[in-house]
């Protein structure tokens, strides 16, 4: 097996020694790339992004712009890796001679004050710069108002006329320039030249997964290369932490100080990156980040299409997945009551075969499922055909890149004005995410008329057992509940009458 290295602008690096836990964030600055910053060291600043070069899904490469803090750097084993300093031109000392044309527009706009925030905001903007078809929908209607129910999250000043979506820098937090000169840089950027390299890059595929056995003392982390040897690998080792974008899993061996003896690697293995689109379901592969995901369906479910603008940002979309949302088993996480409208099931595997669960049946108490030990979640089924009227109300103390208080998401089948289908998926109000299986009931085979809902939002705001905590109190998250089934009524309304 090939020593285990990564390419950093260009130039061929080997990981070690860093320690199989040590995160490219660290790597990079401990070779004196300064420019990658540590804000948080929990995903939610953007100050260490950085681009990789990931499987494209309108070009072979897309250049993607993730959270250095969260990622090993033996995930990135083979890969290819361009840091802020790497996006300007080299000049004949390799000191840089020409400003990226991202880094340009940032200069010239006044888009950097101190500057502590400056190199991530030019990776996130470089990714979305290189994003194959923004030049091609320049100045497109909001996406996030036009699905669903049409309410949405969006206030249509979120793409620029260059076709720049601003979601883009959703996970960059910035203390100094209030934004709107960032906002000015981004939609100053025109189309890449055609003899730039990052763009001549995107032709060509990316480089393939390798298999990684990187180890130092008593830790490894390990990437097998198929299902069969990681299902094997996780038989064996009972032991193992398993990670895809590492977006949780980077958290707490930052801030809560956890070390693995063995992580298994599972977001590059083939059979979790499936998408298949059947006539009576779609199965999306476990491993597909979110941002691919969002991309490959293209609105073509609603209700996934009203989450993935309101689920952290689009640098942690990058890298999470919904095997690894699923598999935290948490009672917040944005996909499980979406999924539970949705009447998802989920395809788990072992090295004996598989089973499918409904996910209604797979949380099991908090933070705990029926997946057991050996067992991956390899991907997630979406019955067809979709519920017409759906939406998604995340409650949270701000837009994006925050963790819900509350989240509500409503799948209704309604025909002649009566409900003949209702499923509501909840998230925050219990130890697990849950259906609303009272309020569903006092919703079906009524008529969908402010009478029937207005005596189903007094059953919905009874559901659940919400807690106080920090982000909010238990009665709020109640009155929550109720509102929002008032909101969808109000939303489908105003939608019939426009
Ligand atoms: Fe804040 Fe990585 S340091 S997101
Ligand atoms: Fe100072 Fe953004 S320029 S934090």
């Amino acid at each position: 097996m090939v020593a285990a290295r990564i390419t950093v602008n260009g130039k061929e690096t080997p990981i070690s020694p860093a320690a199989p836990h040590t995160t490219v964030l660290d790597f990079l600055r401990e070779r004196g790339l300064t420019g990658t910053k540590e804000g948080c060291a929990e995903g939610e600043c953007g100050a260490c992004s950085v681009l990789v070069a990931r499987p494209g899904v309108n070009k072979p490469t897309d250049w993607v712009a993730v959270n250095a803090c969260l990622v090993p750097v033996a995930a990135l084993d083979g890969q290819e890796v361009i840091t802020s300093e790497g996006l300007a031109t080299a000049g004949e000392s390799g000191t840089p001679a020409a400003l990226h044309p991202v880094q340009e527009e940032m200069a010239v706009r006044g888009g950097s004050q101190c500057g502590y925030c400056t190199p991530g905001f030019i990776c996130s903007m470089a990714s979305e710069y290189y994003r194959p078809d923004r030049c091609a929908h320049p100045d497109p209607a909001d996406a996030t108002t036009t699905t669903g129910t049409g309410t949405g999250t969006g206030t249509g000043t979120e793409h620029g006329p260059n076709g720049f979506d601003l979601h883009a820098l959703s996970g960059n937090l910035c203390r100094c320039t209030g934004y709107r000169p960032i906002r000015d840089a981004a939609f100053a950027v025109g189309a890449p030249a055609e003899d730039d390299p990052l763009a001549q890059r995107r032709e060509q595929s990316p480089p393939e997964p390798v298999s990684t056995a990187y180890t130092r003392g008593e830790s490894a982390f390990l990437r097998p290369s198929t299902l069969a040897d990681a299902l094997q690998l996780l038989r064996e080792r009972t032991d193992a932490v398993v990670v895809a974008g590492s977006t949780d899993w980077g958290v707490e061996v930052n801030i809560r100080s956890r070390r693995a003896n063995c992580v298994v690697a599972v977001d590059r293995l083939p059979e979790l990156r499936e998408m298949r689109v059947e006539s009576d379901h779609i199965e999306i592969g476990a491993a597909q980040t979110l941002t691919e995901i969002e991309r490959r369906l293209d609105g073509s479910v609603p209700l996934l299409a009203e989450l993935f603008p309101q689920f952290a940002s689009r640098l942690i979309r990058n890298s999470a997945t919904l095997g690894g949302n699923l598999g935290t088993g948490s009672p917040i996480g944005d996909s499980p009551p979406v999924l539970l409208a949705l009447e998802a099931s989920v395809v788990l595997a072992d090295a004996d075969g598989e089973r499918e669960v409904p996910l209604s049946d797979y949380f099991t108490g908090y933070r705990q499922s029926v997946r057991r030990p050996g067992e991956l979640i390899r991907a997630v089924r979406i019955p067809l055909p979709l519920s017409p009227v759906a939406a998604f109300h995340k409650i949270a103390k701000r837009r994006f890149d925050d963790i819900s208080s509350v989240a509500v998401a409503f799948a209704l089948d309604i025909e002649d004005g009566i409900v003949r289908k209702a499923r509501i998926g909840l998230g925050g109000v219990a130890a697990t995410p849950i259906r609303a299986l009272a309020t569903e009931a006092a919703l079906e085979g009524k008529p969908w008329a402010a009478q029937t809902v207005e005596a189903a939002s007094q059953v919905l705001q009874a559901q659940g057992t919400p807690m106080d905590d920090h982000r909010a109190s238990a009665g709020y998250r109640s009155a929550m509940l109720g509102q929002s089934l008032l909101k969808l009524y109000a939303q489908t309304t105003e939608a019939v009458s426009s």
